[in-house]
């Protein structure tokens, strides 16, 4: 009889995070303005101290090992370490070098994001990512930090979501810059390519065998209405600008419409090492003739079992499956894949166990179909501050007082450790988590 569903040799096991969103007072980069601004932030919050892992990223660390995770997701605060263009902080780099050493210590391969949505206010007011000038800026930072801190880390991801800080920025214009312009989402999702590519050949060029890649979003589009065309054609019209123009240019460098104009820029061919998803649930389509949303509105498919869900209505639902079906789809490139983010908002721990084990059972079964699949980012370890939802969404598999900086752990800490542990999902664990799940996943 099948005790446990094992996973490969290897295989990393870890949690992932965000400078901004756990740090605490980055105070040079433009969402830390923007929170300032009254109703900018759901219920008026503030980052403030974050996590304080400013101070004390430490403590979080000897969770993790705690845990038995071997790999943590990080980013760099390009704010904190280029005071002003080519001017670095020697003793921010500093702090970042404790943080790879501390990881490293305890046993945890870091992978080290330069970019995560936030971007210094002397790059702002130089004109952003809408100024040619972003693809310099962006090298000369990649080109500080791979010098700084390439000893103590050989896996990189140039940027997060690089299409999510597009679509909120300049084409639904709900994060800063705020701007609804299909003229400048053109120019900044050409310079955001050209400086990921930058980036890709500064770090390479510096460590020949390193790991270099993005995190790419995937919200797995289809139609809502089952009989619709419409709602099918306006479900391919996203899963094609939101997920396949970037993905594909990274591939064989072709800046594909209606965002490029069909030249290949050379400088974009391959440049990813791997493929990093970031995964949380599928999205459900319904056709619209208006332009701006893509001709398409999106919800959360009908009948879906919801996550906790912030001011902008329902934020994930249970989707298991597609994740097995995206990998599968994925596997057609020649390439490893890490989910590189995937988790839910649940303050109360009462869906995350049952979540949690459902997506990695569907990796497990996609890594049998054949898929290289090399490690799991749970998002996140301690709560942290969500973006315009302020510290209203709860997604770590700790609980964070901010106020007091008191952890603790949900069941779903527990859970977690027991599987990085044992490098395997055990017919126990099931039975003790979701025991009518055990059928199921032990197949005999
Ligand atoms: C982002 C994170 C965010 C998470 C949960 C991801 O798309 O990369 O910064 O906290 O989603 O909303």
């Amino acid at each position: 009889m099948l005790d446990q569903l094992a996973f490969p040799e290897g295989f990393l096991w870890g949690t992932a995070c965000s400078a901004y969103q756990v740090e605490g007072d980055n105070r040079r980069n433009q969402w830390w303005e923007f929170e300032q601004q009254p109703g900018a932030i759901w219920h008026n919050e503030r980052c403030g101290r974050a996590c304080d892992w400013w101070q004390n990223a430490e403590q979080d660390f000897d969770r993790m090992k705690q845990l038995h995770l071997n790999v943590q997701r990080i980013s760099i605060e390009w704010s904190r370490v280029e005071l002003e263009p080519g001017v670095f902080d020697a003793t921010a780099l500093d702090r970042y070098r404790a943080m790879l050493g501390g990881l490293r210590a305890r046993g945890i391969r870091p992978m080290v994001a330069l970019h995560h949505f936030t971007n210094p206010l002397w790059f702002e007011r130089a004109g952003g990512w809408e100024s040619p000038e972003s693809v310099k800026h962006f090298a000369c930072y990649a080109q500080g930090v791979v010098t700084a801190l390439g000893d103590l880390c050989d896996f990189w991801l140039t940027m997060n979501e690089p299409i999510v800080h597009l679509v909120q920025g300049w084409m639904r214009g709900i994060w800063p810059p705020h701007k609804r312009s299909y003229r400048a989402t053109r120019q900044v999702f050409l310079h955001l390519l050209q400086a990921h590519a930058a980036a890709y050949h500064v770090i390479h060029k510096h460590q020949p065998a390193a790991q270099v890649s993005y995190a790419h979003v995937f919200k797995v589009f289809y139609g809502q209405r089952q009989r619709s065309m419409l709602d099918r054609i306006a479900a391919m019209i996203k899963r094609r600008v939101v997920e396949q123009l970037w993905l594909r240019a990274t591939i064989d460098g072709k800046l594909r419409a209606p965002l490029g104009n069909g030249r290949v820029v050379p400088a974009l061919v391959n440049t990813l090492d791997f493929i990093g998803v970031n995964y949380y649930s599928s999205t459900a389509v319904r056709f619209t003739p208006n332009p701006l949303p893509l001709f398409g509105y999106e919800s959360i498919g009908a009948g879906s079992e919801l996550s906790d869900s912030g001011r902008n209505g329902p934020y994930s639902a249970y989707q298991p499956r597609a994740l097995y079906h995206l990998c599968l789809e994925l596997s057609t490139i020649p390439k490893p894949i890490y989910i590189t983010e995937n988790g839910l908002p649940d303050a109360d721990d009462d869906q995350r166990p049952r979540w949690l084990l459902a997506h990695l059972y569907q990796i497990y079964r996609a890594i049998r179909a054949g898929c290289d699949i090399r490690g799991y980012f749970h998002w996140t370890l301690v709560d942290n501050f969500e973006w315009t939802e302020g510290w209203g969404l709860r997604f770590g598999l700790f609980d964070l007082d901010p106020q007091t900086q008191v952890r603790t752990p949900r069941p779903s800490a527990h859970l977690y450790g027991e599987i990085a542990q044992h490098n395997a999902i055990t017919r126990d664990l099931v039975m003790q988590y979701t025991p009518h799940k055990v059928r199921d996943y032990f197949v005999d």
